[in-house]
C-alpha cells in the first residue's frame, strides 16, 4: 500500500508534500520520492529508506543532502510524491517513484497494482519507448506520453481506459503547470480542498493539517484539479458532480484513517490487502502466474510434500492453504508449529517444499525451523509481508502478501492475504502438476478474483449483527469455537483473537471430538461459536450444533447466505455470501474477527497493544 501526495497552489510545496508523505508512513513504506514543477521544467529526487533519507536527499535545512540535485524550493508550487511499498521491482532508486516518460515531461505516482503491464510494455518498447525501473507503475508516465495531444486530463483518460488492475495514480505534465490529473480504480484517493490550493492523497491524514474539507473519488473517476479546486469526470469525459465533505476526525484519529483504532482500520483494509494480494498473480481467467517463486518445473512436478511452520495466527492461515493444497493440487501437506518442528529433528530433505508463513518475516522460532529445514536440503519458501525481512535472506524463494504495514500486534488483514496467498499456490500447484480441469481452475479463479469485493459486502454487512452478540456476551468467562475441516482453522483464528484482545478464555474444537470430552464444559452460560458455512460435511456440523444445543449452550453460527437450515439450529445466525467453499474461510473469519473486537471494546479494552503481546517474537 504506497501512499500518494500531490498538490497545486500558491505556496512552495516541497515541504508541504513530504510533510503530506509522513502522515501517510502508518501504510509503511521501502523508498520515496518527490516531483516538483517549476519554470516548465520538472525536478524529481528519489530515495531508498525513511523519509528522513528524501529530507537529506531534497536538501531540507539541517537534513544534510547532497545540495546538488536540491530540489528548487521554495518556488515550486506544484508537485507530487509518494512513498513505495514494493511489490514489481526491487527496492531501488530506480524503482521509487514518481516515475517520467521518456522526455521527462510528464512525472506519475501510483499506489496499487496494474495487471496488464508487462504487454502494455511490449507494446510501448515496440513503439521505441524506454522504461528505467522495473515497475509496472512506469507504464502510466508512458501511456499518457502515447495519448498526449496537449490536454493531459483527456490523455490521462485515454490511458486509464487501457489499464486493468486495482490503482490509483496521479500525472503532471511540465507543459501544465497548473494542473494535476488523477485517476482511481479500486484503490483509495481523496482530493483536499483550501483555500487557492488543492491537494490530492491516498489518504485524508495527508492534508488533514492544511484543510478539513474532502472530495472523496470513486472508482472509475478521473479528478482534475487547480488551486481553485476539483472537476471530477466519469470515464467518459462526463462531468460528476458530488460536493466535498468537512472531515472532524482529530489527530489521532486521522493517524487511523478515520477509525477510532488500528485494528478496526486494519479489518476494513483487508478488500485492498487481498486484492493487492492476488491481482496481478492472476493476470487471465484461466492462468495463475507465480513465476515470481522460479521454482524449477521438475520439482514442482515431483515434489514429495509440502510442509508448513508458523506460529500463531500464521499456523491459521498455513492450516487453510493445506486444505486448499492438498484439495486442488492432491500434495500431501503437513503442518508444524515451528517452536515444535526445531525441536523434534524432523524428516525433511530434498524432496520437500517447506513455507515458513512469518507476516513480520522475524519470528525466531519460524527463522530457526526454516534453517533446520534448508541445512537438510528442503527448499524453503517463505510467505511474509515485509520486503527485505530476515525471512526473504532464510529462504530459497520468497511470495509476498500485500497487506501493507500492520500496526495492531492482533493479526488481521495479514491473515486473509495468507490465505489468499495459499489459495493462489493451491491452484499454480494444481495447474502446474495437471491435478485440476482447466475449467475448474477458471472456475475457481472466477471466485478468488470475486473475494475482494465479498470482503467488503461481508464487513459492511455483518458488523451490526455482530455488535448485537458481543453486548450481549461480553460478560462471558468463556467461549468456545467449533468447526470442522475447512472450517476448523477459521475457529482456531477466532478464539486466537478473543484470547488476544478481550482476555476471555476461549478454545477451539474440531467439532466431532466434542464428545471426547470437551462438551463437559457446556452449560447455559457458555457461548459456543460455529462456523458453519456451506461446506460437504455441513451436515456433520449441525449434528454437532444439536448436541451443543442440547446442553443448553447459545449457539452463535457463523453460516453462508442463504443456508436456513444454520438458522434453525443457532440462537443468532451471521452470514456471509456463498462462494466456494474451500474460499469460504476467507469471508468466515470476519464476523469472528469483529467478534473478537467488539467484546473487546465493550470490556473498555485497549484492542491496539493488548498486555503480555509484541507484534513481533523475535526471542526464542
Ligand atoms: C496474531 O494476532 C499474533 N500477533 C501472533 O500470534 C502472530 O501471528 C505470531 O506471533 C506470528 O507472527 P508472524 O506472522 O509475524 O511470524
Amino acid at each position: 500500500m504506497c501512499g500518494i501526495v500531490g498538490y497545486v497552489g500558491k505556496r512552495p510545496c516541497r515541504d508541504l508534500l513530504i510533510a503530506g508523505l509522513e502522515k501517510l508512513e502508518y501504510r509503511g513504506y521501502d523508498s520515496a520520492g518527490i516531483s516538483l514543477l517549476q519554470n516548465g521544467h520538472i525536478d524529481s529526487v528519489r530515495a531508498v529508506g525513511n523519509l528522513a533519507n528524501l529530507r537529506a536527499a531534497v536538501g531540507i535545512e539541517g537534513e544534510g543532502g547532497n545540495g546538488g540535485v536540491a530540489v528548487a524550493a521554495p518556488p515550486a508550487t506544484i508537485g507530487l510524491a509518494h512513498t513505495r511499498w514494493a511489490t514489481h521491482g526491487r527496492v531501488t532508486e530506480e524503482n521509487a517513484h514518481p516515475h517520467g516518460d521518456c522526455e521527462d515531461r510528464i512525472q506519475i505516482v501510483l499506489n496499487g497494482i496494474v495487471e496488464n503491464h508487462a504487454e502494455l510494455r511490449r507494446e510501448l518498447e515496440a513503439e521505441g519507448h524506454s522504461f528505467t525501473s522495473e515497475t509496472d507503475a512506469e507504464i502510466v508516465a508512458h501511456l499518457i506520453e502515447r495519448h498526449d495531444e496537449g490536454d493531459l486530463t483527456d490523455a490521462v483518460r485515454a490511458a486509464f481506459a487501457e489499464l486493468r488492475g486495482h490503482y490509483a495514480f496521479a500525472a503532471m505534465h511540465s507543459d501544465h503547470p497548473d494542473t494535476l490529473v488523477a485517476a482511481r480504480q479500486e484503490c483509495p484517493l481523496v482530493v483536499g480542498i483550501g483555500d487557492g490550493e488543492t491537494f490530492l492523497a491516498s489518504a485524508i491524514p495527508a492534508f488533514l493539517a492544511q484543510t478539513r474539507r474532502a472530495l472523496l473519488v470513486e472508482n472509475g473517476e478521473i479528478v482534475t484539479i487547480d488551486a481553485a479546486g476539483a472537476a471530477l469526470t466519469d470515464g467518459e469525459g462526463t462531468p460528476v458532480n458530488r460536493e466535498s465533505e468537512e472531515v472532524t476526525w482529530d489527530e489521532d484519529a486521522a493517524e487511523k484513517g478515520g477509525f477510532p483504532t488500528y485494528m478496526l482500520k486494519e479489518i476494513y483494509e483487508q478488500p485492498d490487502a487481498i486484492a493487492e494480494t492476488i491481482t496481478d498473480r492472476l493476470p487471465a481467467t484461466d492462468r495463475v502466474d507465480l513465476s515470481e517463486l522460479e521454482l524449477p518445473p521438475d520439482f514442482v512436478a515431483g515434489m514429495r510434500r509440502i510442509v508448513i511452520v508458523a506460529c500463531g495466527t500464521s499456523y491459521h492461515a498455513g492450516l487453510v492453504g493445506r486444505y486448499a493444497i492438498e484439495q486442488w493440487a492432491r500434495v500431501p501437506v503437513e503442518m508444524d508449529i515451528a517452536s515444535e518442528y526445531r525441536y523434534r529433528d524432523p524428516v525433511v530433505g530434498p524432496d520437500d517444499l517447506v513455507i515458513g508463513i512469518t507476516q513480520s518475516g522475524e519470528t525466531a522460532d519460524t527463522l530457526a525451523a526454516m534453517r533446520l529445514a534448508r541445512e537438510r536440503g528442503a527448499t524453503v519458501m517463505a510467505l511474509t509481508n515485509i520486503m527485505g525481512s530476515q525471512a526473504t535472506r532464510d529462504a530459497d524463494t520468497v511470495l509476498f502478501t500485500r497487506a501493507g504495514l500492520e500496526v495492531c500486534v492482533a493479526a488481521t488483514k495479514t491473515f486473509t492475504a495468507q490465505a489468499a496467498a495459499m489459495y493462489l499456490l493451491g491452484l499454480w500447484l494444481a495447474q502446474s502438476r495437471g491435478t485440476l480441469p482447466p475449467e475448474r481452475i477458471a472456475e475457481l479463479i472466477a471466485e478468488l478474483k470475486g473475494i475482494p469485493s465479498k470482503t467488503a459486502e461481508t464487513l459492511e454487512a455483518v458488523d451490526e449483527g455482530v455488535r448485537r452478540v458481543a453486548r450481549s456476551q461480553d460478560e462471558a468467562r468463556f467461549f468456545l469455537y467449533l468447526g470442522r475441516n475447512i472450517g476448523l482453522p477459521v475457529c482456531l483464528e477466532g478464539a486466537l483473537k478473543m484470547k488476544e484482545i478481550s482476555y476471555i478464555p476461549s478454545d477451539a474444537y474440531a467439532a466431532g471430538e466434542m464428545k471426547h470430552g470437551p462438551i463437559a464444559l457446556l452449560d447455559e452460560s457458555t457461548p459456543v461459536v460455529c462456523v458453519a458455512t456451506e461446506s460437504p460435511i455441513l451436515d456433520k456440523v449441525l449434528s454437532n450444533v444439536a448436541e451443543v444445543r442440547a446442553r443448553g449452550a447459545a449457539v452463535i453460527a457463523v453460516a453462508t447466505e442463504g443456508s436456513e437450515r444454520v438458522a434453525e439450529v443457532a440462537d443468532q445466525t451471521l452470514y456471509v455470501p456463498p462462494t466456494d467453499w474451500v474460499l469460504q474461510p476467507i469471508l468466515a473469519i470476519l464476523p469472528l474477527q469483529l467478534l473478537a473486537y467488539h467484546v473487546a471494546r465493550f470490556r473498555g479494552l485497549n484492542v491496539d497493544q493488548p498486555r503480555n503481546l509484541a507484534k513481533t517474537v523475535t526471542v526464542e
